[in-house]
């Protein structure tokens, strides 16, 4: 029997623009996919899926999740014609759009298999694997959520649009600070909201280079306001990035509504995370106390809020 976590993850800035070569800021969440593979007799794969999940989702995510893990387990070599994997995914990440709960748990899976067939392969290697999962959700990962899952922590990470090795640093902040995550309940396909704003870009090209000019600013500001922990500076940054984000068409009317919410309850700033068009937002707050409230609020509204902390 071979165990494997993978954590989920927010991102802090540069969804979408990451996907562009523009460097972005995801933060691990404490939350993680396990997963568990059990060598049995027989041949091929089955899946037991205990993650709680928004609902819906996983009927949404499963021919995606499936290719997922057809292609984590071909990427390992694993040869299951002549044994059966039986691979169970549980774990306390709450598998919604935008947390990174596709590559959590291709990145549980590759840790579970290299544990079940002792492959004594390194975090890189883990890392590559469950990119190759990340590849079943779009054509074009950045690679940012597996590596959040893989590695775990803030991170700064610049993808290699060339094809060659990734920039992955990873950030201390000095501060840990309080962060509400706020789900819309509705669970987005990144692949067509990738897509989409390919076509958007390719349309209107002086447009997106006006706004990458503009966020790739943002981005360096940002790094260096965590770094500081400078609370007030990353709320007006997310603000930012978040009409930046309104402006390239991947926000929502939902989006929006949760972001107003957290404004009006004393977020310093608050912003969209992940693929968009639904899935969540986050809210950066000064302290425990504003955390509670603008989670209260967004509850009171009728939605699923989460706290946590990042940095
Ligand atoms: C999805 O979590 C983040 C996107 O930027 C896609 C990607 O980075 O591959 C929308």
């Amino acid at each position: 029997m071979g165990f494997g976590k993978g954590y989920g993850k927010t991102i802090l800035f540069g969804e979408h623009f990451v996907v562009y070569g523009f460097p972005a800021i995801a933060s691990a969440l404490s939350s993680y996919t396990t997963a568990e593979v059990k060598i049995v007799v027989g041949k091929g794969w089955e899946v037991i899926d205990q993650r709680p999940a928004t609902p819906g989702y996983k009927k949404k995510k499963y021919n995606e999740a499936m290719q997922s893990i057809k292609n984590v387990i071909a990427h390992m070599n694993v040869d299951v014609g002549c044994q059966k994997l039986e691979l169970t995914f549980s774990g306390d990440l709450f598998a919604a759009s935008g947390v990174g709960a596709s590559a959590a748990q291709a990145t549980s899976l590759a840790r579970a298999i290299n544990d079940s067939f002792t492959l004594m392969l390194d975090d890189e290697k883990i890392n590559d694997a469950a990119y190759e999962g990340e590849k079943a959700y779009h054509g074009t990962p950045s690679g940012i959520d597996n590596t959040a899952s893989t590695y775990g922590g803030l991170i700064w990470f610049v993808k290699n649009l060339d094809g060659g090795k990734n920039t992955m640093e990873k950030l201390r902040s000095p501060e840990k600070i309080p962060l509400v995550i706020a789900n819309t309940g509705i669970t987005a396909s990144t692949t067509e909201v990738v897509a989409d704003v390919k076509r958007l870009k390719e349309s209107n090209p002086e447009k997106f280079e006006n706004i990458f000019k503009e966020y790739k600013i943002l981005s360096e500001k940002a790094k260096k306001a965590l770094l500081e922990s400078d609370r007030s500076l990353i709320g007006k940054l997310m603000n930012q990035n978040h009409k930046l984000l309104q402006d390239i068409t991947v926000s929502s009317e939902i989006n929006d509504k949760l972001v107003g919410i957290a404004l009006d309850n004393g977020a310093l700033g608050a912003k969209m995370t992940g693929t968009g068009r639904g899935g969540l937002v986050i809210a950066l707050a000064e302290n425990d106390e504003v955390q509670k409230n603008i989670t209260n609020a967004i509850e009171m509204k009728g939605y699923d809020a989460w706290k946590t902390m990042i940095g």
